[in-house]
């Protein structure tokens, strides 16, 4: 926690939220504040709030929230002191140099031989391909079709088989060029030995695929066999510079060329094929199945993507969590269909770059893949299977958002089947009265649950506590908003101490705001970022929103709010070790369970 004095006020001041929000989120004025749809969820009326006289954010639908920093965070996906950088660029002011960037440079020392470490194994490895010791990989790429454009382009090399060959190549290369044995186990280049403890490299005799992040470092490893052995691929792990989660594999060279469209792969053989096919925007996720952090960072790029993964039951399913996740955060989603051949890379190489191409140019949107799914999975000349055909059908019209876009697709399926359009109608209308009601339903119940803190993640004693955990919420929210309470509060005939709070989190946020006034003399939403994570923010600026929708906030209500506390704290106290009427409860049940 060592901004210098006055530098977040700055900061701040020089990037308005509403500014810096307005570039991602289109906003309105509504009163003193501005609303727009939450680009963390998906929504259709807008809960997303600015604030701009506490320069938060909330929403009121996802609980997203905090300040510009953690605006930027979220939405360009960077650590705390990246996004400090960015408004930093932003607004042309430049990053201090004191010992916060220097605690920077000590954290990321690990992080930057990383790097290194990989770029120079990288170089290794694509050099071996000019080496007697690589002819082996240069061989299996070039059968893959690949030309020595290609293979220079992606970097990709061959980890020689030193078992057999009874050489250190690797080693001996890396440990020559200075890297300690903890960096190498650290970079995941190297393992330990359990039988002799002796270092050896993870990748052997298999031809290899650097991973490239955005900003074009060497973060990771593909490796592939190049026979029928298996693991067939071998992935880095992740490291202190690499989240396999949150990286796609070409994304460095596809960043340029997607923001139309992004095709979305499954193996690193067939982003290279795309590309090589004279289309540079393919990306894959790196041998798991896509995150929601992928498919945020895919939404910052594009407007659309399509999926090409292998058309096995696996890809189908893969593809459904893709378009799931997508369809989340915005992005719209095809699929695309390869008849005749398996993947990407084979059916560029069985009929060419134009023949892809122009599958791409027709494949089905996301709700044409949906229903062709349906009615493929019934039997439609049997009268029941056609009858659930059409039930299934009729529920996925009702997912429509739009009057015209179910109109058309009724229209459609309604030809199709040959079924009377007015009829599909009805049954579509009906089925989307049931959903909203459905929904409706969900709905109240989260917000019962919410209420009562059941299954709250973020602070799991609040439905044990929860007449304390309001009292506790209550003054934390007028603290948030008038920091300079926190004197008085703390001193005094009030002293309030953290032990006076129930539940854990908020202990945690009081100690926080406490801390905040000794190290900075004040506190800022902006330090929140330095010790509590995206949803706890979210939570913390919650409750200062809450308290800027009531009149009263004062010491007189935060005095009311400690006395409930204190009350509260007295009654868990006399309790002590006996059982509570609920505990007592809980035994009896479980007794009964047994
Ligand atoms: P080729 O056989 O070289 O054409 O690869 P592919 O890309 O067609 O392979 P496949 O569809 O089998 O796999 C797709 C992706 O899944 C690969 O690029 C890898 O990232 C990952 N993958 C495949 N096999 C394995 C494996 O055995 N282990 C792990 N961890 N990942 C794998
Ligand atoms: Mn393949």
């Amino acid at each position: 926690m060592a901004l210098p004095e006055g530098f977040l006020e700055d900061l701040k001041f020089r990037n308005p939220i509403e500014d810096v929000i307005s570039s991602y989120v289109s906003l309105k004025r509504a009163g003193s504040n501005l609303v727009g749809l939450c680009p963390f969820h998906n929504e259709k009326s807008p809960s997303f709030t600015v604030f701009p006289a506490t320069r938060g954010f909330y929403c009121f639908g996802c609980g997203a929230g905090g300040d510009a920093i953690t605006f930027v965070m979220k939405a360009e996906n960077l650590d705390y002191i990246g996004a400090v950088e960015h408004l930093c660029k932003r607004a042309g002011i430049e990053m201090p140099q004191d010992d916060y960037a220097k605690r920077r440079g000590e954290d990321d020392v690990k992080k930057a031989r990383v790097f290194a470490a990989n770029r120079d194994a990288a170089r290794f490895y694509h050099d071996m391909l000019s080496k007697p010791e690589g002819q082996a990989g240069l061989a299996y790429l070039r059968s893959r079709g690949l030309s020595d454009a290609v293979i220079r382009r992606f970097g990709l090399g061959f980890a020689p088989d030193e078992f057999t060959l009874r050489k250190n190549l690797f080693l001996d290369h890396m440990m020559g060029l200075g890297y300690t044995e903890k960096e190498l186990l650290a970079s995941f280049l190297c393992a330990k030995s359990q039988k002799n403890g002796r270092l050896y490299p993870i990748f052997r005799n298999r031809v290899m695929f650097p991973v490239i992040d955005i900003t074009g470092e060497v973060v990771a490893f593909g490796g592939r066999v190049m026979d029928a052995s298996k693991p067939k691929y071998l992935n880095s792990s992740d490291t202190p510079g690499f989240k396999k989660s949150r990286t796609l594999f070409a994304l460095n060279y596809a960043k340029h060329a997607c923001a139309e469209r992004l095709v979305l792969c499954e193996g690193y053989m067939d982003v290279i094929a795309v590309h090589a096919a004279g289309m540079p925007n393919a990306v894959a996720t790196l041998g798991t199945a896509i995150t929601a952090e992928q498919a945020r960072i895919m939404a910052r790029y594009t407007k659309e993507v399509v999926i090409a993964y292998d058309m096995d039951d696996a890809g189908r399913r893969a593809a459904e969590k893709a378009i799931h996740l997508l369809d989340g955060v915005g992005v719209r989603t095809k699929i695309l269909k390869l008849n005749g051949a398996k993947d990407p890379d084979e059916f560029i190489r069985k009929y060419g770059a134009d023949a892809f191409r122009l599958r791409l140019d027709d494949s089905e949107n996301q709700f044409d893949y949906r229903c062709s799914t349906v009615i493929a999975s019934h039997d439609l000349d049997d009268f029941n299977d056609r009858m659930a055909c059409i039930s299934e059908l009729t529920a996925l019209l009702a997912t429509l958002h739009t009057d015209v876009e179910r109109d058309v697709y009724i229209g459609r399926i309604s030809e199709k089947l040959g079924i009377a359009r007015e009829s599909l109608k009805n049954d579509v209308l009906r089925a989307r009265k049931r959903q909203e009601r459905t929904r409706e339903k969900e709905e109240t119940r989260r917000q019962i649950q919410q209420s009562a803190g059941y299954g709250d993640r973020i602070n799991p004693d609040r439905s044990k506590y929860r007449r304390a955990a309001s009292a506790e919420e209550s003054v934390l929210g007028i603290l948030l908003l008038y920091p300079e309470l926190l004197a008085e509060v703390v001193s005094g005939d009030i002293a309030l101490c953290e032990d006076d709070f129930l539940t854990v989190f908020n202990r945690r946020v009081f100690a926080f705001l406490v801390r905040c006034r000794e190290e900075h003399g004040r506190f800022d939403l902006g330090y929140l970022g330095e010790v509590f994570n995206d949803e706890e923010i979210g939570r913390i600026t919650g409750m200062q929103v809450a308290r800027t929708k009531l009149t009263q906030n004062d010491l007189s209500v935060i005095r009311d709010n400690i006395a409930v506390l204190r009350e509260e704290g007295a009654k868990e106290k006399q309790k002590g070790g006996e059982l509570s009427t609920d505990d007592l409860m809980n035994i009896i049940k479980s007794r009964k369970g047994n």
